[in-house]
Parts: C-alpha cells; sequence; structure tokens
C-alpha cells in the first residue's frame, strides 16, 4: 500500500492556484497565436493528463486533441537515458495540421527532442511545444520551447500528472520531494 503523499512532501513548489492562474495565461496566449488556425493538442501520456485537461479548457479556439505515450526511463531509476521508445502511437494523422504537443515536464530534453524528430517526419503544417514545467539547469539536448508554464530549480517534484513512481499523479499542485526520500520510496 503507498503511503500518504505528506510521507514525501518537502514543500509545495507550485500551489493549485499559481498552477490555474498561468494555465489560463497560457490558454489565452494559445487561443490568440491560433485564431482562425486548425489546432491538434498531442498531449504526451501519462504526465501531462491533468494539465491537458486544465489548459483545453482554456483555450477559445476549436481544437482536437489526441495522445502518445513514450517511455524514456531505464526500469527503476528516475534519470532519463536518452532512449525513447513510443509505447502508444496517435491514432489522427498530423500531416499538415497544427501541432502543440503538451508535456509536463521537460529535464534532459531527450524525449521531446526524439519526439519532435519522429512528427516532424510526418510533416505537420507546424509543430510547437507548450510544456508545463522547465527543468533548464538539466538540459542535456536544446529543444526550442513555445511555451513554458514555469522554470522550476534542478529537484525531483511530483503532483498535477507527475509521478513518484506512478502514484499522487492526482495532487493539485506540484511538489518537491523531501530529499532523504528520493531514491527510496
Ligand atoms: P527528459 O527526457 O529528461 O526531458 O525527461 C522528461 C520526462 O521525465 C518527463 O516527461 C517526466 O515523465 C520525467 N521527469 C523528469 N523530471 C521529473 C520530475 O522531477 N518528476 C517526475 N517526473 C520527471
Ligand atoms: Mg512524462
Amino acid at each position: 500500500m503507498p503511503h500518504s503523499h505528506e510521507d514525501y512532501l518537502g514543500e509545495i513548489l507550485i500551489t493549485s492556484e499559481q498552477l490555474q492562474k498561468r494555465i489560463a495565461e497560457l490558454g489565452a496566449q494559445i487561443s490568440a497565436d491560433y485564431a482562425g488556425k486548425d489546432l491538434l493538442l498531442v498531449c504526451i501520456l501519462k504526465g501531462g493528463v491533468l494539465f491537458l485537461t486544465d489548459l483545453m479548457r482554456q483555450i477559445a479556439v476549436p481544437h482536437s486533441i489526441d495522445f502518445m505515450a513514450v517511455s524514456s526511463y531505464g526500469a527503476g531509476t528516475r534519470e532519463s537515458t536518452g532512449v525513447v521508445r513510443i509505447m502508444m502511437d496517435l491514432e489522427i494523422d498530423i500531416y499538415g495540421r497544427n501541432v502543440l504537443l503538451v508535456e509536463d515536464i521537460i529535464d534532459s530534453g531527450h524525449t521531446l527532442s526524439y519526439i519532435t524528430r519522429v512528427l516532424r517526419a510526418r510533416n505537420p503544417a507546424s509543430l510547437r511545444i507548450c510544456t508545463l514545467l522547465d527543468k533548464a539547469e538539466r538540459r542535456e539536448v536544446d529543444v526550442p520551447l513555445d511555451y513554458v508554464g514555469f522554470r522550476i530549480p534542478n529537484k525531483f517534484v511530483f503532483g498535477y500528472g507527475l509521478d513518484l513512481d506512478e502514484v499522487y499523479r492526482n495532487l493539485a499542485f506540484i511538489g518537491v520531494v523531501k530529499p532523504e526520500k528520493v531514491n527510496q520510496s
């Protein structure tokens, strides 16, 4: 049985109110940028799910959504390996579409760099990236980010879509893991 999230929570980094306020701003910006254009939001599972559902409610232009699942971690580690696998591909053909990728967090950049390479080869009309969190200090591969919710320090975070060993994605805020719990939950 998983423990209460409070056993792992060092501090709340971004409150629910701060998240919702920033997501409303991002939604307004995206609505302005895509006014009169076709728009397809592509959510990267599983971490991007809460962000997608809140963001799309703040986007005023008609749009479709689709999902893609990738895995970028070696088993039992919290480091991106640079080896990325597509676990579930898109249903919609993105040829000629304006695609906006919706991600939870960019860390090393390996995952997004791989996904954008795969999607570009399918010739969308445009491909942009919207990430809720940017751990810029950790970047190993350069990926151009078009919309960023928050730049965060190099700490392991969870909640609001992000998991700690597959649990606590449901939390309405972003929390920092207690340092002593970082590799032993
Ligand atoms: P990257 O390939 O290193 O950019 O890794 C991106 C992926 O790693 C994200 O989509 C998350 O699934 C995961 N990740 C990176 N940092 C964290 C974190 O602090 N908490 C939870 N997941 C993370
Ligand atoms: Mg992820």
